[in-house]
């Protein structure tokens, strides 16, 4: 079996921090959206990786990367020139996966399951197509299922305006190559996409073997702000492990599960796990509060934080009011004189500069 993980497509809903940067780079835990998804792959015995880039941000993503021998795998950078679709991109990647059953997996989705019972199931059941449905509040965000009693899938629909269920569509999926011959045969959707919903819908109708499973774990698409904090929040408070790195923290309470990075330097400050600290940052009269993630050589100086990430380089000084719910992007730059405004709320792009005067 191989895997072919999607890292395309413009991150439009979490701009400004995508105007420069590919939203599967962006970190939550401090690491990349994108490598979680390729460490579930492996974790299931699946080395030969395919990874689908835009023009626009496949550089990084291969730079950043590399070859997979980092993760135990082989990857192979596959370019889709358009937007197209999801299943435009498995038409792309034909070559790569020529007639291998295949693990398809949304490189900004996380899901805590891991993939070993659905990879077993569908080899054991022969089967062409297995979806990974759960339970949402507003499906009309997403590619919807309709099931039968006994859990057949009547139809897939994408982003409906009267959803006839809430179980949503997960992005991760398994196919064999029947789903060529599908996805050849279905037509543009109305946002001008070849939607894979519709491909594995054409797999239904044609009388093909289509399972749902129901995810038991927690499932976040990081598309947006809000949903990019959450998944920052859950991985720490389930995924985070302490270090036994030495850290220089002079005059500081440490307390709950915090990681800390090697070079940082940690002077008269709070800080409350769980908290992931980067690298070469610089800390110095700060309260830092669970559910923050600070990347590598930001420096922080009389600042307060709470449930936000901070991406790498930023810097933050005399904000005197504490920083919640927020988005840094890389390298900013926020500064305020002593006056307290009553509460601040950013999401701000790399490389700005805020001044609070
Ligand atoms: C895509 C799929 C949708 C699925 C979702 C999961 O939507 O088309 O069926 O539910 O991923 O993240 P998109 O992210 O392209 O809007």
């Amino acid at each position: 079996m191989k895997a072919l993980i999607l890292s395309g497509g413009k991150g439009t809903r979490l701009r400004p921090i995508t105007y420069t940067g590919a939203k599967q780079l962006v970190p939550v835990m401090n690491k990349p959206i994108l490598w979680y998804g390729i460490e579930n792959v492996v974790a299931a015995g699946i080395t030969e990786i395919g990874i689908v880039i835009s023009p626009e941000t496949g550089d990084e993503i291969k730079v950043r990367t590399g070859d997979g021998s980092r993760f135990g795998a082989r990857i192979t950078y596959i370019l889709q020139d358009s937007p197209s679709g999801l299943a435009h991109a498995v038409k792309v990647a034909r070559p790569f996966l020529q007639d291998s059953p295949f693990v398809m997996y949304l490189g900004d989705n996380l899901i805590q399951d891991s993939l070993d019972l659905f990879v077993y199931s569908f080899e054991s059941e022969c089967l062409d197509a297995s979806i990974l449905l759960k339970r949402v509040a507003d499906p009309r965000a997403f590619g919807v299922a309709k099931l039968a009693a006994d859990g057949r899938v009547l139809e897939l629909v994408e982003k409906p305006q009267v959803p006839p269920s809430d179980l949503a569509l997960v992005g991760v999926y398994l196919f064999s190559p029947a789903i060529h011959a599908a996805i050849d045969r279905i037509q543009p959707s109305p946002r001008g996409e070849l939607e894979i919903t519709d491909a594995i819908q054409r797999l239904i109708s044609d009388g093909k073997v289509v399972k749902a499973s129901e995810l038991a774990g927690w499932w976040l698409d990081t598309g947006k702000k809000d949903d990019l904090l959450e998944a920052n929040r859950i991985l720490l408070d389930t995924c985070l492990q302490t270090t036994t790195l030495k850290v220089e923290g002079r005059d500081s309470q440490i307390s709950g599960r915090v990681q800390i990075g090697s070079g940082t330097t940690i002077i008269k400050s709070v800080i409350r796990g769980p908290v992931v600290i980067g690298r070469n940052c610089h800390i110095e009269n700060c309260f830092i509060g669970p559910y923050s993630s600070i990347s590598d050589a930001v420096t922080l100086i009389e600042t307060e934080i709470d449930h936000s990430v901070i991406l790498g380089g930023a810097r933050i000084e005399s904000i005197s009011h504490r920083i919640v719910d927020s988005v840094i992007g890389q390298r900013a730059h926020l500064k305020t004189t002593p006056q307290r405004p009553k509460a601040l709320r950013f999401l701000v792009s790399d490389d700005s500069q805020i001044e609070l005067v």
